[in-house]
């Protein structure tokens, strides 16, 4: 009894020791430097409508690790590859959950799976996308849909191009990312149900707009119970109107599964149906989880992809010497008596390297966002748990320390020397599109898959200029946390292969 007693008093006294010392280590740390904080706002005060660019200013002064402060969120700002190592590979599980605001909540039945935090439910999702439905045998299951919608699109900037008329690239691109998203998904076809199709598209645009906004009442905590923004009304208004076609798409398909059975899940919604009848989730999987999880798929693989293939286009008219070669590079390689397909795109390197110096230059989420779980030191100084982190990938694709002339637009770098050996997966911290680790984009492989067969045929299909003939294409960003071009694209084509390419017949 007595050597229990003195057994348990030891490893008490140790364990208060331990606590002592490493407390006052960590006291002893340094905080990042950073502007200093107003009392109540923080640095709100500094913050500009596109955040990665004050960021990137703010670095200029305070260093590559920055503290900063959100209203009362404490938040840690990187700006260099090394800096995003350590907090999505060497303290990667720490990092890996993250914030969701108020308008989240409400739009996604408060159970988001990209916003929740690292746990049971996440995993289990994670683990679907991986190897059900964004793995590499549905990337193959629906590479004829995604062939099928540019081909459309296609059709349509043909006609335009035979009339002579100009049309807004910009919108026209939407369109088609949310059509493949939404047949995809939900089998909506914008061909054959337009006004369904429209209302899907108006949605996810609303939603993604909603996501890229600053709600002050999720950061100040005396603003909290206000809505001065109108934030929360809109998101509960977009959260009805969700609901309403998701509710009615759900039970038509409901009842065509009860009479017809399902032989083969045609799509995304078919898959998550046979998961929650099948009964045997690993965690709790309903209705409300269902529409979340649409909803977060929808809006995350609509506009990220059509602002890609906008930018990759934009440089491309901006750079005629590139678009050229590019097009020199089709003509080898695929012709023009036949549609590019994505498996010609392995023996494309100079496309590829078009698609890389893309990604570089305009990242469409600029700033990855993670929040701590727990206290944690870097590079020597001492972050607490519950930091929002922000990774400026944005920055780092423009850091002359990691590319010579960063703001010129030269796919070359991506084929000579060690930079031809960088990829956009999330394996090379200096370019990160898709984020890195657990918590990387799941959609990676179908959004390359997908910019890929659009870009690609944009380029081989046509030539473009602008529909009011000025020679530079505009090239700022409008605010938001996305990264899409300010000024709607409008251009005039002219075709570079006969219509009955792309007719197919
Ligand atoms: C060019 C297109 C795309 C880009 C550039 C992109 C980029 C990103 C980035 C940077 C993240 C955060 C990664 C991180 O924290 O490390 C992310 C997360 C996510 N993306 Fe994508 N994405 C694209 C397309 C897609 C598509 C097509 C889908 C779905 C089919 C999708 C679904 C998601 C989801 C669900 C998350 C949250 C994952 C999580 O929190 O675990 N994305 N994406």
């Amino acid at each position: 009894m007595e050597v229990t007693l003195n057994v348990a008093l030891l490893l008490l006294s140790a364990a208060v020791c331990l606590m002592v010392f490493t407390g006052k280590r960590r006291r002893r740390l340094p905080n990042p430097p950073g502007p200093f904080p107003l009392p109540l706002i923080g640095n709100l005060n500094l913050v500009s409508p596109r955040l990665h660019h004050t960021f990137h200013m703010l670095a200029q002064r305070y260093g590559p690790i920055m503290k900063f402060r959100l209203g009362s969120i404490p938040c840690l700002v990187v700006s260099t590859p090394e800096l995003a190592k350590d907090i999505l590979k060497t303290h990667e599980l720490i990092f890996s959950s993250r914030v969701k605001s108020t308008a989240i909540d409400i739009v996604t039945y408060g159970v988001s799976f990209a916003f929740s935090p690292y746990g049971p439910y996440w995993k289990y999702i994670k683990k679907l996308c991986t190897y059900e439905l964004l793995g590499s045998r549905m990337l193959n299951h629906f590479e004829p849909l995604r062939a099928l919608e540019v081909r459309e699109f296609l059709k349509d900037v043909m006609a335009m191009g035979k009339a002579g008329k100009s049309f807004n690239v910009t919108e026209e691109l939407m369109k088609l990312t949310s059509n493949v998203m939404s047949n995809m998904m939900l089998s909506i076809r914008a061909a054959e149900s337009e006004e369904q199709a429209e209302v899907a598209r108006t949605l996810i645009r609303e939603v993604s707009q909603l996501f890229g906004e600053f709600d002050f009442g999720d950061m100040l905590w005396f603003c909290k119970s206000f809505d001065f923004q109108g934030i929360k009304k809109r998101s509960k208004d977009i959260k009805v109107r969700y609901d309403a076609l998701l509710e009615k798409i759900l039970t038509d398909r409901e009842n065509v599964r009860r009479q017809n059975g399902v032989v083969e899940p045609k799509d995304m919604l078919d898959m998550f149906l046979d998961i929650m009848e099948g009964g045997k989730t690993d965690v709790e999987f309903t209705r409300e989880h269902l529409k979340a999880v649409i909803l977060d798929f929808l809006t995350a693989g609509t506009d990220t992809t059509a602002i890609t293939v906008e930018w990759v286009l934009a440089e491309l008219m901006n750079s005629p010497k590139a678009m050229k070669k590019a097009q020199d590079e089709m003509d080898r390689v695929v012709g023009r008596e036949r549609m590019m397909a994505e498996s010609d795109a392995p023996n494309l390197p100079y496309f590829l390297a078009i698609i890389k110096e893309t990604f570089r230059l305009h990242p469409p989420i600029p700033l990855i966002i993670r929040r701590s779980i727990e206290d944690c030191v870097i590079d020597g100084y001492h972050i607490p748990a519950d930091t929002l982190a922000f990774i400026n990938v944005w920055s780092m694709g423009r850091n002359e320390k990691y590319w010579d002339s960063p703001l010129s637009f030269r796919p070359e770098r991506f084929l000579e020397g060690d930079n031809a050996a960088i990829d956009i997966k999330g394996m090379h911290f200096e370019l990160l599109p898709f984020g890195s680790g657990r918590r990387g984009c799941p959609g990676m492989l179908s959004a390359i898959q997908e910019v890929l067969i659009i870009a690609g045929t944009v380029i081989q299909c046509f030539d473009w200029e602008q529909a009011d003939g000025s020679g530079r294409v505009d090239m700022s960003e409008r605010p938001g946390l996305t990264t899409p071009r300010e000024i709607d694209l409008v251009c005039r084509v002219v075709p570079r292969v006969d219509e009955r390419v792309i007719s197919g017949h």
